[in-house]
């Protein structure tokens, strides 16, 4: 099977392409409406199919005879443990800890927050509320309460899942004072938590609230899956977007079991009792889609890494894990091999490592920079594929499909569409550009499956963010251009989301975090290039009249603020005192201008300026503080 004729029948004949990939799943009524509207107008896929989607990665697998083979293999570096599940272990588990949850009340289309390390029990617990046919809503383990405090009022779960602790490099992050800040924080209360004690550092448990993991699963009894339909909603994964107010991307349940199946194959070519690695965190989509439930829907072996890409305990870690493990694909994001490469340039951790069973490395999460590209290729001397895809897809949109049709890669490009996914570059008024043009990159409705069909509790923001600027496609938020050979070249985001070490994070945000410092009159927070982590975060602040702190005072106290709100992870390190803002006369701030700037590139002043004198300021003070990019 070639490329373009995969391609081209997923784009001509959708209904007949994904008629067929759905009929290679185990639903227990398959489904006979292949697309159709729901009640929003919004394309759906699979409607009436009947189905589990924790049934089809594990009962299935066993009743198919795959129950001793091993499932998940938990490695952490920074416990110094590892454990190895097998289908028939991990189905029991996930069994058991849903009976823990139906317990506690939990029923079909109920909501769980999920806060927890990258330990076993996060993955257990995930696909224990998908067996009960209700939601979940993982909380990446860096943010901190307040980030928890606003999903959990989104969300409105009945219970919650965590852990005592998490592990990062040399501390130890306790997680249950954080659960409880968000909780007493939060309008919405859980009726109960359940609670991972780890031997690193114990919680102290609310009497009537908190019941501990161990204790639970020692009384309970296994339950059964829950048959749902095709679109009902399997999770809720919040994303940043331009505000402050995450979005709850929603994902069904048969369309992305369909399309995550279909993917192991297509693009990573992985085929069952195969090892699939995926080094990120059950917090952000590519742990949702490869860490759990791809590998597990495909039959293969996922491994779960409690560990960084350096300092767990060096920048050998990588390689070790893949050949320990025999994975045959590995999949992390740009920055993780930015940061092995500063460590180990020559990579010479890698001598001695048996990597004959790593077949491809995959990366995606941020713009693959065609050095590290480089260096990974000649290092590694393993193909590696560059794909792009947000969590709104849940899967990639532009990849090389290993499974199918291997293209030359080209650095610097994500290659080409992925089947279902006809990707246009448009101009402002969503024309289709030329070959070699940047604009914004858009897909042609309808989404294929997995694609979010909704925000959660706000489908007004699902059609002004993406379906609203250009009328029969869905805005994707990223700029680009293809070639003349079809390949695309994904840009960078077009709006004020930014890209910090491979986590999403909303510079809109951070301004409201800024804004509400007592000395600050307005600010400008944007996103600068950075050589380890892609961006970083930078603020740009107006003081009130009459203010009267130093910059380094006001640094700091700008700094703790972002932290205690957003978390650590935002690496908000700079701020730097602005004698004016750049603005239109209409008093919009020129973001976009100033990014510019401090990229080092050329800019022209829009004619609706108001005062263009403040752009040569702006450029000069941060020359000044060393935030321009001279490589540029
Ligand atoms: N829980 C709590 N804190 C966390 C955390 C977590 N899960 N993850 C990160 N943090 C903290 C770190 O401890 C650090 O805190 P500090 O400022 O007190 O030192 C801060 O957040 C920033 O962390 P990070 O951005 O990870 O920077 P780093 O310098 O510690 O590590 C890398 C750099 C490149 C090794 C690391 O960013 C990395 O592994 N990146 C890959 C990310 C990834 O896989 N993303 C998934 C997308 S596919
Ligand atoms: P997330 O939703 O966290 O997966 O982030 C999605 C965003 O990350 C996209 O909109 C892009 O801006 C960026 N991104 C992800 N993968 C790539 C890639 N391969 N190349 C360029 N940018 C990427």
């Amino acid at each position: 099977m070639s490329y373009l004729t995969e391609y081209t029948q997923s784009i001509e004949q959708p209904e007949t392409f994904w008629a067929d990939k759905a009929a290679k799943l185990p639903w227990y009524s398959q489904p006979k409406t292949i697309l159709s509207k729901d009640e929003n107008g919004i394309d759906r896929w699979f409607a009436d199919g009947e189905m589990n989607t924790a049934y089809m990665a594990l009962d299935y697998h066993v009743e198919q005879g795959r129950g001793d083979q091993v499932a998940a293999i938990y490695d952490s570096p920074v416990t110094g443990s590892q454990r190895k599940y097998t289908y028939r272990e991990l189905r029991d588990e996930v069994a058991l800890f849903a009976g823990v949850l139906a317990e506690q009340g939990v029923t079909k289309g109920d909501r769980v927050v999920i806060y927890m390390p990258m330990v076993p029990e996060a993955v257990i617990a995930m696909l224990a509320v998908a067996r009960l046919g209700a939601i979940h809503s993982v909380v990446f383990g860096g943010f901190a309460a307040h980030e928890l405090a606003v999903r959990i009022d989104d969300a409105t779960p009945k219970v919650l899942v965590s852990a005592s602790c998490g592990i990062e490099v040399g501390k130890v992050i306790d997680y249950k004072p954080l659960l409880d800040s968000a909780i007493e924080q939060a309008n919405h209360k859980p009726e109960g938590c359940v609670i991972l004690q780890r031997s690193e550092s114990k919680a102290a448990l609310v009497d009537g609230r908190d019941i501990d993991w161990h204790d639970a699963m020692s009384k309970a009894a296994p339950a059964d899956c829950v048959a749902v339909k095709g679109t009902d909603p399997l999770y809720i994964l919040y994303t940043s977007g331009t505000t402050g107010k995450p979005k709850g991307v929603v994902r069904d349940n048969g369309g992305h079991a369909v399309a995550l199946a279909y993917s192991m194959k297509a693009i990573y070519n992985m085929n069952p009792g195969e090892v699939f690695w995926a080094a990120s965190d059950v917090g952000w989509v590519v742990g949702h889609s490869y860490i759990v439930y791809g590998p597990l829907l495909a039959g293969c072996t996922t491994i779960i890494y409690e560990g960084k890409p350096v300092k767990t305990p060096d920048a050998g870690a990588f390689w070790r894990v893949a050949s320990e493990h025999k994975a045959k694909a590995l999949f992390a994001a740009p920055t993780a091999f930015r940061a092995i490469k500063k460590e180990d340039p020559h990579a010479k951790l890698l001598q001695g490592y048996d990597l004959s069973e790593l077949e491809t490395i995959f990366m995606a999460g941020e713009r693959l920079d065609p050095p590290t590209y480089d260096w990974t290729v000649e290092k590694a001397g393993k193909p590696v594929v560059d794909h792009w895809w947000q969590t709104e897809t849940g899967w990639a949109i532009c990849g090389n499909l290993m499974g199918i049709e291997a293209k030359p890669p080209k650095p610097g490009s994500s290659t080409v569409p992925v089947p279902g996914f006809d990707v246009q570059v448009l101009d402002s008024e969503g024309k289709p550009l030329p070959a070699g043009t940047q604009g914004a990159i858009a897909v042609k409705l309808p989404l294929p499956p997995s694609c979010l069909p909704t925000i959660w509790g706000n489908h007004e923001r699902f059609l002004a963010g993406y379906l609203e600027e250009f009328p029969g496609y869905y805005c994707s938020g990223d700029g680009g251009y293809k070639d003349d050979d079809g390949y695309v070249y994904i840009m960078g985001r077009t709006d004020d989301v930014i890209n910090v070490a491979g986590h999403r994070l909303s510079t809109g945000e951070m301004e409201e975090i800024v804004a509400a410092h007592d000395a600050v009159a307005e600010c400008a927070v944007i996103g600068i290039q950075d050589s380890l982590k892609g961006q970083v975060p930078i603020g740009l602040v107006l003081l009130k009249d009459g203010a009267d702190i130093a910059e380094a005072d006001l640094q700091s106290e700008l700094v703790g603020m972002v932290r205690h709100e957003i978390g650590a992870i935002a690496c908000f390190h700079r701020a730097v005192i602005v004698q004016r803002l750049p603005k239109t006369r209409s008093g919009k701030i020129l973001r976009k201008i100033l990014r510019q700037i401090a990229d080092g590139q050329s800019y022209t002043a829009p004619s609706t300026i108001d005062d263009p004198a403040s752009l040569d300021e702006i450029a000069e003070l941060l020359a000044e503080h060393g935030l321009v990019n001279n490589a540029a």
